[in-house]
């Protein structure tokens, strides 16, 4: 719901429980008057809002220099905080003008309020499903010395604590201007009493939770690697001192965006906190003529009231209805085995049938087939951009291969790494200069290969055409799409020495377009999204791929951190989970940890023991059992391995609250075995019965007094899951 105050000049965008207000002063400068708990009044937030002067040194806008009204964008939470004119905190924007300085000071001219929301194109972002979910204020702002204009976009949804923001940038002007710095997102909060969380990671360790007291000056995450990547995830919360997973105050900040981004909250003088977050201003810059304009990726802004696992919740009912798209949003996904682990680049088609056979026999839906397939590719030196089967491994080809794995009933799917390429390959020396590169220089070189330029048309149509020719011949339903190097030298040949700024985005909308392309001739295909496990894990990725690998780390017990914090914003559905053959943990506990993700299996069927595959047989039932209270259900973080290095424990409750599904993993043995687990998420008033015991009570007892769970087992990496139903 959005209102404005004509009189008052006062925005009121309002969620179930929250409210953002934004006001115009009288020098037509946008300011950020409130967000919050909802409130139903605005008056007295004016006079609330602003702080008083650094002495001579907070500036005033000139045209009200004389007046009682000594306003100061030094002073104010600015709404979108401009370069250079009196506002020293992070700019959300700076743009350099024809006359190459970079003041920038945008005024209010105008807005419109409608219901539903514009597409962020030729950006991925978030939809509707109908007009009535959400409604959108366009705030139109111009810099009335240079005749650039921005458009502040805000969808507001009316069922969830939801804002969706980004801006787009015009020049109206006769002369061509570069942007520096345009962020997505722009807030300013009358306080710096906040914990930041974030996610940070590397291979094989994605995505741990971190929880630091907001400081004066400067703080925040990025990436200049080209790709969201491991190391910091485009996410980032603030949080009351006192938050938990139940109460307490949280703002959550998610990108939409696969490329490098920042996120950055600076604490004034006055203790106040700007937050703002969209692409990485390093590296970047864009070119706008006359006429031209520019988009910015959406930032996806969730409040909550209730603590830190509400804003989860609240991400993953928003990324499920609205970001995931096409048929894989709704149909079940398949119970895939995956060949990497168990065969790496060792196989021929005699194996990978002999996989398909055992699969089927153990339930399973889909085979996938990993890296080797293709070019001369027989370990990770050469191939890569040569998309045409290698049939002195693969006999009969693709053909003869697909036909007998469908023919057994499975599904098959398979792996590419589109935007990449070996130097040894067919397409590096027909065409050397088409990885990113600077002449002159030596690109650096990762897991022997180099990036294609996806920002150049002729790259990204030769890798369509290759994928093309091969996905429209033979029945293929999956695809792994993986990318397992960072971008360096980044430069482009095709675009002239002031669009050099350009190239960065320019590639993660080459790739945009690549997928868009691909999901919509092959509407039927499943996309999951890999780079190296989880370095790509992004809003962005997950408007194309319904699924991302979380990590290559497939061992459970180091899962659980990447898994919980993965969580934080993103929903079971997208999260790639396998059981693997490797490591030190039972069965029972991969397969307890991967029920929380899409699950399947990476390992070599053929090796199972007898027992093992009886147990594999009864891990297939419960996926089934359990599907629809993970995928559909809300995530509880009980224990989180971040606070406890012993155990952790989390719950999924189904929608309607008549099922939920609790699972613990012992992480070490711990002596104080006494175990009392309360519950979170039932209905006080329903009765509940555990499907192992038998035993029932009701949810407000579950909740408060909890379960006894001291008698189960808890050994070094034991787990069990606790089942139950609402007793009809
Ligand atoms: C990456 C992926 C793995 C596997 C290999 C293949 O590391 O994360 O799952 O696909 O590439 O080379």
């Amino acid at each position: 719901m959005i209102n404005f105050d004509s009189k008052n000049r006062i925005f009121k965008l309002d969620t179930p429980n929250s409210s953002y207000v934004i006001g115009i002063v009288d020098s037509d400068q946008l300011v950020n008057l409130y967000y919050g708990s909802k409130i139903a009044d605005t008056e007295g937030l004016e006079a609330r809002s602003f702080r008083p002067r650094c002495a001579s040194f907070s500036p005033l806008t000139n045209e009200h220099y004389t007046d009682s009204h000594d306003f100061s964008p030094d002073c104010a939470p600015m709404e979108y905080g401009c370069n250079g004119c009196g506002d020293f905190r992070v700019s959300a924007l700076s743009i350099k003008n024809a006359d190459g300085n970079t003041v920038t000071d945008m005024r209010y001219e105008g807005h419109r309020i409608y219901a539903g929301k514009p597409s962020a194109e030729p950006l991925p972002s978030v939809y509707l499903n109908s007009d009535s979910e959400a409604d959108t204020l366009e705030i139109y702002m111009a810099d009335r010395a240079t005749d650039i204009r921005v458009t502040l976009i805000y969808t507001v949804f009316n069922a969830l604590d939801a804002i969706i923001r980004s801006a787009k940038i015009e020049n109206a002007s006769q002369k061509p201007a570069d942007i520096e710095r345009a962020m997505s997102l722009c807030v300013d909060l009358p306080s710096m009493d906040y914990d930041l969380i974030t996610l940070y990671g590397r291979h094989a360790k994605e995505r741990s939770e971190e929880r630091r007291p907001l400081a004066h000056g400067l703080q925040g995450i990025a990436s200049k690697r080209g790709v969201s990547s491991h190391c910091q995830n485009p996410f980032a919360a603030l949080v009351s001192e006192n938050a938990d997973e139940d109460s307490g105050e949280v703002y959550g900040f998610n990108l939409v965006y696969s490329g490098n981004f920042e996120f950055c909250a600076e604490c004034d003088f006055s203790g106040t906190s700007r937050i703002v977050m969209g692409i990485n201003p390093n590296d970047f810059s864009w070119r706008l003529e006359p006429g031209e304009s520019f988009m910015t990726p959406e930032a996806v802004i969730v409040y909550s009231n209730a603590g830190i696992g509400e804003m989860s919740r609240t991400y993953h009912k928003l990324y499920n209805n609205n970001l995931v798209c096409g048929k894989w949003k709704t149909a079940k996904r398949p119970l895939l085995i995956n060949s990497w682990e168990a065969a790496y680049f060792d196989f021929d088609t005699e194996k990978l049938v002999s996989f398909a056979e055992r699969a089927k026999e153990l339930g399973m839906d889909m085979l996938v087939m990993d890296d080797g397939w293709f070019g001369e590719r027989n370990d990770d030196r050469s191939s890569l951009g040569d998309w045409f089967v290698n049939e002195s491994k693969l006999k009969g080809g693709l053909g003869e291969l697909i036909d007998r794995v469908t023919a057994l009933g499975l599904k098959f799917g398979i792996w590419y790494e589109p935007e990449m390429i070996s130097p040894d390959s067919e397409l590096f020396r027909a065409h050397p200069d088409w990885c990113v590169h600077v002449p002159n220089r030596k690109p650096c070189i990762g897991r022997h290969q180099y990036v294609l330029d996806m920002s150049r048309k002729d790259v990204r149509d030769n890798i369509f055409d290759q994928m093309y020719s091969v996905l429209s011949k033979y029945k293929i339903d999956y695809i792994k799409w993986d990318f397992n190097r960072n971008l360096t030298e980044v430069a482009c040949a095709k675009f002239p020495k002031e669009r050099q700024g350009e190239v960065f985005h320019r590639f993660v909308l080459g790739t945009y377009e690549i997928m868009d392309r691909l999901t919509k001739d092959f509407p039927h295909l499943l996309l999951e999204n890999c780079s190296g496990g989880g370095g790509r894990f992004d809003p962005g990725m997950l408007y194309y791929s319904p699924q991302i690998w979380c990590s290559d780390n497939t061992d459970p017990i180091e899962r659980l951190s990447i898994q919980f914090g993965t969580s934080l914003c993103y929903p079971a559905s997208t999260m790639g989970a396998h059981v693997s053959a490797n490591r030190r943990t039972n069965y029972n506990t991969k397969k307890n940890v991967a029920l929380w993700g899409t699950f399947g299996y990476e390992l070599d069927p053929d090796k199972l023991s007898d027992e093992e595959i009886a147990e594999i047989k009864e891990q297939v039932k419960e996926y089934h059992k359990y599907y629809d209270v993970i995928h559909y259900g809300e995530l509880y973080r009980l224990i989180t391995p971040f606070e406890n290095e012993y155990r952790a424990a989390w719950e999924f409750v189904s929608k309607d609250k008549s099922e939920a599904l609790v699972t613990v993993v012992e992480i070490k043995r711990s002596f104080d075995n006494f175990f009392i687990l309360k519950l979170s998420g039932l209905c006080p008033e329903k009765t509940y019965v555990i499907e192992e015991t038998g035993e029932e009570f009701s949810g407000a007892f579950l909740m408060n007094a909890g379960i006894n769970l001291t008698r189960k087992p808890h050994n070094d990496h034991d787990s069990y899951l606790v089942y139950l139903t609402e007793k009809k």
